[in-house]
């Protein structure tokens, strides 16, 4: 077991191999403060650190209760009475009275971790993790609180939730139910977060901590293209290899905050969880409500050390079974070959190309339903279209297993077109304001998910389609953000319910689908990378990382993605040329090495390429094969970035019995340079000598990684090499 109670000290103690968080109560009354969170600690009197006045009288007999509740490092503050800082929890009586403080109730520590009701969250066994279960109160309202915290065995991570369950007489509003507190000093902190825009997804921003509150959110009802339900905070002269990071994550997939705070006596909250602006929820007696999960990584090795644990706990314990550790398949999508222009012949065209190729899977895209040869209808109508598709999935399907290829099809399940039969019908399924015309997008309106009735239509009619043939894959995309969040289902004091409701629905349809289908590959989308998160990856293993298929620009967003989910969830094809998402000019080979680590295919029309190109094809095919389980599954380095350097990108991935390394340069832009490029490798065994597949030069890791790799001598922009190094 590592987490433990010092009953004397009254502090908890929350171990992971590298990392130490200790809570105390504080005070007779007992708040549960924060000690301690940081590299690991043996000592089991650490209570000094709680630095409370040591003047400051009990908390019921002290005339200054404000300045108590104002400074305390706080795990779940309240709010109302003194605490100035974000709060985690705000609750609103039945009489419009709004104030919330925590004190302890009782705990209970106990091995492995329990699944959040409706919610993705990470799993863990006895041998993997063990949990405290913190129960708090506030007597005035009768809210009871549970906060959980799961300290992984092998892994510096911290989970924590929490459960708000209303013991009192009277209805209750919860107006905020965050997931997280981190109250620290501050180490001189800069903070990270990852920004962007539709096909500019997971932009690195790095920058100092000042005063106030700073951070990343969503409240477009996804976690969203333009930011990540993340946040780190590291040292300022932190690096990849050194410095200390504090990150948080959020296991969520809808409207989120992720924020950092600097107060006034240089302290720092960091909060994460579903973010209050348009949240409301209400709590009858007996009700209890759950938050997301929210994931707290701690780093002393820089944000290699981060990244490192991040993607080893999604791996093992967020992707789901059987594609946990299972090869991905090479597919083609013809989206970019055809978009809605196509037919069987079409499709066994690519498909024949593919096979020839040793392509696995072929992936039909947007348009084989209702009459959808353009993107202003049918959404909603999941039949087959004939005319397009004589004999419909399962003739397409059989030619193309025939063929020795997987077959694989692209879903919306959760929009409606106006212009459609289930709209036509149902026109109330859609989200919207009564009295007002509700905001279309790409001609789509938002199907009001939270309804059982609408999840049932939908869902029954994908089973239907889904059982009609031998679909391997789903590709499940989600087009446009929520507006007129408004449900006829509600009552007015649950309309805050709808956006937490919307994520819920969407989750229990994906539950449904891998428990009906359990071998289904599922990828999850959103216009590319609008939905990329811990909560998607719950349930598909794979995400389309973004719609910007363009090699270069894939560089940045590719390590913005990579910073902290692992390779192995990020879709990432070689697309057509001039690029149909900026009109750059790449080579096909580089093309091939931007998306060789992570879940490879093409997105092209195969029939269209030349001879040269097609022939290129089973040799990345064969590195996909050969060296795909490096990147999926070993450590990933980031040696050099383009988005730093403005010059060339280089990614190292290193297998986990360090017997392989491979090496991902693209040298993107050429100067002028007298002396080539030295990369200095990282992640090798130091005594063991590996084989350059470059150069054929027998070398020591220490070598590589201190001496460094020098690159070959590169002319002309775009190109890039695959570099391998065998332990011989
Ligand atoms: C957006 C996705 O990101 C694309 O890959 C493609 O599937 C289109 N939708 C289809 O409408």
């Amino acid at each position: 077991m590592n987490i433990f109670f010092n009953e004397q000290e009254r502090v908890f103690r929350l171990d992971t191999p590298g990392s130490t968080y200790l809570i105390a109560l504080a005070d007779q009354a007992g708040f549960p403060a924060h000690m301690y969170y940081g590299r690991r600690i043996p000592d089991d009197n650490m209570r000094y650190l709680l630095r409370l006045n040591p003047n400051m009288p009990a908390f019921a007999d002290s005339g200054d209760q404000l300045a108590y509740l104002g400074e305390l490092p706080t795990e779940y503050p309240g709010h109302g009475l003194g605490d100035y800082r974000e709060s985690c929890l705000r609750v609103e009586t039945a009489q419009g009275y709004r104030a919330c403080n925590l004190t302890y109730r009782s705990h209970e520590i106990y091995g492995g971790k329990p699944g959040l009701e409706g919610l993705p969250a990470t799993r863990g066994g006895e041998e993997d993790c063990a949990t405290l279960e913190l129960v708090c109160a506030d007597e005035a309202l009768g809210l009871e609180v549970h906060l959980y915290y799961t300290a992984f065995e092998k892994l510096d991570a911290v989970c924590r939730s929490a459960k708000i369950v209303n013991r009192g007489g009277e209805a209750l509003k919860l107006t905020a139910a965050l997931s997280a507190c981190l109250d620290m000093d501050n180490k001189d902190f800069d903070i990270i977060t990852l920004h962007g825009s539709w096909a500019y997804e997971r932009m690195i921003q790095r920058r100092k901590l000042g005063w106030g509150k700073q951070g990343a959110s969503s409240t477009w009802g996804i976690s969203s293209h333009q930011m990540q339900p993340f946040l780190a905070l590291l040292e300022h002269d932190a690096n990849q290899e050194r410095g200390q990071v504090y990150a948080m994550n959020l296991v969520y997939s809808g409207n989120f905050l992720a924020q950092a705070e600097m107060t006034q006596q240089e302290n720092v909250r960091a909060v994460i969880g579903i973010h209050p602006e348009g949240f409301g929820w209400k709590l009858n007696p007996g009700e209890a409500f759950q938050t997301p999960e929210a994931v707290l990584v701690y780093s002393s090795h820089g944000l290699e050390g981060m990244t490192h644990t991040f993607h080893d706990l999604y791996r093992k314990h967020l992707i789901r079974e059987p594609w946990r550790n299972k090869p991905r398949p090479s597919l083609v999508n013809n989206w970019e070959a055809t978009y809605f222009n196509f037919d069987k012949e079409k499709l066994l065209d690519i498909a024949r190309t593919a096979a020839g190729r040793g392509i696995e899977m072929l992936v039909l895209d947007d348009g084989w339903f209702g009459c959808r040869d353009t993107d202003d209808n049918s959404l909603g109508d999941w039949v087959v279209n004939e005319k397009k598709l004589p004999g419909g999935l399962r003739y397409l399907a059989e030619q193309i297993n025939a063929m020795g290829m997987k077959f694989g099809l692209w879903v919306e399940p959760e929009m409606v077109c106006p212009n459609s039969n289930l709209y036509r019908a149902h026109p109330d399924y859609a989200l919207q304001v009564p009295g007002r015309k509700p905001m279309e997008a790409r001609h789509q309106l938002v199907l009001d998910i939270s309804r059982p009735e609408v999840r049932e239509c939908v869902y029954t009619q994908l089973k239907a389609v889904l059982s009609s043939a031998n679909i391997e894959y789903v590709k499940w995309d989600m087009n446009r953000t929520l507006t007129d969040v408004a449900s006829f289902c509600l009552e007015a004091d649950r309309q805050g319910e709808l956006f937490h409701r919307y994520v819920l629905g969407v989750y229990e349809m994906q539950e449904r689908l891998l428990a009906d289908f359990p071998n289904l590959l599922l990828e999850n989308c959103c216009s590319g990378g609008g939905r990329f998160d811990p909560g998607m990856l719950y349930y598909s293993p794979q995400i389309w990382t973004s719609d910007n298929t363009d090699a270069i620009d894939r560089l940045r967003i590719q390590e913005g993605t990579a910073l902290i989910y692992p390779l192995s969830t990020m879709g990432a094809h070689v697309a057509a040329c001039p690029s149909h998402t900026n009109g750059r000019v790449t080579p096909f080979e580089t093309r091939g090495l931007v998306s060789l680590p992570g879940c490879f295919g093409y997105e092209l029309d195969l029939t269209q390429l030349t001879e040269e190109e097609l022939a290129m094809i089973p040799g990345q095919l064969e590195n996909y094969k050969k060296y795909g389980s490096v990147f999926h599954d070993g450590d990933y380095y980031r040696i050099a970035s383009y988005g730093e350097n403005q010059e060339y990108d280089a990614v190292l991935a290193v297998s986990k019995d360090k017997k392989t390394a491979v090496l991902d340069y693209i040298h993107v832009m050429s100067r002028q340079r007298r002396r080539t490029v030295l990369l200095p490798l990282r992640g090798l065994d130091g005594e063991t000598l590996y084989r350059s597949s470059e150069t054929g030069e027998i070398r020591s890791g220490a070598a590589w990684m201190y001496g460094g790799m020098v690159m070959p001598r590169m002319t002309g922009d775009f190109t890039g090499k695959l570099i391998v190094l065998e332990a011989v």
